[in-house]
C-alpha cells in the first residue's frame, strides 16, 4: 500500500478512439518501441519488442506505438507481429491493448503503418507533418497553405483504408505560431483525426507555457471536442514530466510516454514518474487517474534496460537503484521508526521486493539505529557493551569503503566474539 494516498486501480472505461467515456480518465500511449528505440544506440530485434510488448500489455498502457513500420522490413514486421499478438490477447482485466504504427503525411508510409496494424483488434494510425516555421523553411521547404493541404489529405487518405482511429501530430508544435495550429488541427479533425497530438518535440517550452498551449488549442480549435488532446514532451530541458503534467492539467486526456524516459537525445517523458505523479496527486489533479498497474513498473524498466542497453541512472525518480535506499543516520533513524517518514512510495507498489525491509544501505553516515536493526535481522542480539565496540569498528570500516555489506558485518562480528 502507499503511504500517503488510497492505492486501488481505476476502473478502465472501454476503447472508443475519438472518445473516453470517463472525463478523468487519462489514457497512456506507450512510445518506447517508437520514440525509445530511436535513442541512440538502443536499437531492439522483433523478438525483443515483442517482449517488451507482452510486459507494456501487463502494465496496462492504453495504446502500445509498436513502431515506424515503413522505416525498415524488420520494424514493419515487429509491428505486424506485435497487433497480431498482443494486440489481440485479452489481459487479466479484460484489456486489449491498442497498436499504433507511425507514419509521415505521404500514402506509403501511411500504406505500411495500417498494413502492419490491421491485424490487432485496436488499429491505430500515427500521422505527423511538422508544423514550425523553422521546420517549414529548411526541413519540409514548403508553405503553410501546402502543409494544412497536406496533413488534411493524409488523415482523409488514413480513414480511407479503414482505420478509425488516426492520430494526427504537428510536429514542432512547441514551437509553431499557434493561429497556424489552430488551422491545421481544425482541418485535421475535418478530415477524420480521432487523437491531436501536441508534439514538444525538441523539449523548449516550461510547463505554464505548455500548460498554456494545450489550453489554447482547447478553447480555439474548431471542433476539438470531437476529440481526444495528447501530449509527447522531449526532455531537453528536464522539463518533459513537469509539461506532461501541466497538458493533463490542462485537458489532455493521452499523455505520451517511454518507460525509463528513454528516447531521442534527453528522451521522453518517463512513464513511471507520470503514473506514480498522478496516482499521488490525482485529488490535486482534479480526481485524473490511468489504468496502470503500477506493480509492473519496476518490471518494465529493468526489461527496458537490458534489452535497450541504457541503463536509469541510480538517482532515477521511481526505478532507480537508490529511490528507495536509505544511508544517512537520521534518516535511517525516521525509517525505522515509520516508513512515510522518508519514503512518499510504498516499493511494493511498484513490484519491487527490496533485500532489506527498510531499504537501509550501511555507510559511513549509517547511525546506531540502523546498525542495531541490520545485526538483529542477521541473527546476533549483542549485548549494549558488545554493540558499542562493534559499532565504532564498523565505522572504521565505512570510512574505507562505499558500502558496508552483510559479509564484511559478519566478520566484525567474528572478530568481537573471537578478540584475544
Ligand atoms: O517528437 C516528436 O515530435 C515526435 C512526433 C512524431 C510525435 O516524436
Amino acid at each position: 500500500s502507499c503511504f500517503t494516498t488510497k492505492c486501488s486501480l481505476s476502473p478502465r472505461p472501454p476503447y472508443i478512439p475519438h472518445h473516453i467515456p470517463n472525463p478523468d480518465y487519462v489514457r497512456i500511449f506507450d512510445t518506447t518501441l517508437r520514440d525509445g528505440e530511436q535513442s541512440p544506440g538502443a536499437t531492439m530485434t522483433a523478438k525483443e519488442k515483442i517482449d517488451i510488448a507482452r510486459q507494456l500489455a501487463r502494465l496496462g498502457v492504453d495504446i502500445i506505438e509498436a513502431g515506424f513500420p515503413a522505416a525498415s522490413r524488420d520494424d514493419f514486421e515487429a509491428v505486424k507481429s506485435i497487433a497480431m499478438e498482443v494486440g489481440n490477447a485479452v489481459g487479466d482485466d479484460g484489456h486489449v491493448p491498442a497498436i499504433c504504427g507511425l507514419s509521415r503525411c505521404n500514402k506509403a508510409d501511411i500504406d505500411a503503418a495500417w498494413e502492419a496494424v490491421k491485424h490487432a483488434k485496436y488499429p491505430r494510425i500515427h500521422t505527423f507533418i511538422a508544423t514550425s516555421d523553422i521546420h517549414l523553411n529548411y526541413k519540409l521547404k514548403k508553405t503553410r497553405e501546402q502543409v494544412v493541404a497536406i496533413a488534411r489529405d493524409m488523415v482523409a487518405y488514413a480513414r480511407s483504408l479503414g482505420c478509425d482511429d488516426v492520430e494526427f501530430s504537428p510536429e514542432d508544435a512547441g514551437r509553431s505560431d499557434t493561429e497556424f495550429l489552430y488551422q491545421v488541427l481544425g482541418e485535421v479533425i475535418k478530415a477524420g483525426a480521432t487523437t491531436l497530438n501536441i508534439p514538444d518535440t525538441v523539449g523548449y517550452t516550461i510547463p505554464s507555457e505548455f500548460g498554456q498551449l494545450i489550453a489554447d488549442i482547447k478553447a480555439n480549435t474548431p471542433g476539438i471536442e470531437n476529440v481526444i488532446i495528447s501530449t509527447h514532451c522531449q526532455n531537453d530541458l528536464g522539463l518533459a514530466t513537469a509539461n506532461t503534467l501541466a497538458g493533463a492539467y490542462a485537458g489532455a486526456r493521452q499523455l505520451e510516454v517511454t518507460v525509463n524516459g528513454i528516447g531521442e537525445r534527453a528522451g521522453n517523458a518517463s512513464l513511471e514518474e507520470i503514473v506514480m505523479a498522478l496516482k499521488f496527486k490525482s485529488k490535486l489533479l482534479g480526481g485524473l487517474h490511468t489504468g496502470i498497474n503500477t506493480r509492473h513498473i519496476y518490471m518494465s524498466s529493468k526489461m527496458v534496460a537490458t534489452i535497450s542497453g541504457l541503463y536509469t541512472q541510480p538517482h532515477k525518480a521511481i526505478v532507480g537503484a537508490n529511490a528507495f535506499a536509505h544511508e544517512s543516520g537520521i534518516h535511517q533513524d525516521g525509517m525505522l521508526k515509520h516508513k512515510g517518514t522518508y519514503e512518499i512510495i510504498s516499493p511494493e507498489d511498484i513490484g519491487l521486493t527490496r533485500s532489506n525491509q527498510y531499504g537501509i544501505v550501511l555507510g559511513k553516515l549509517s547511525g546506531r539505529h540502523a546498525f542495531r536493526s541490520q545485526l538483529m535481522e542477521l541473527g546476533y542480539d549483542l549485548d549494549p557493551k558488545e554493540l558499542d565496540d562493534v559499532f565504532w569498528r564498523f565505522k572504521a570500516v565505512a570510512e574505507q569503503k562505499k558500502h558496508v555489506t552483510d559479509d564484511d558485518i559478519e566478520a566484525l562480528i567474528s572478530d568481537e566474539i573471537f578478540k584475544p
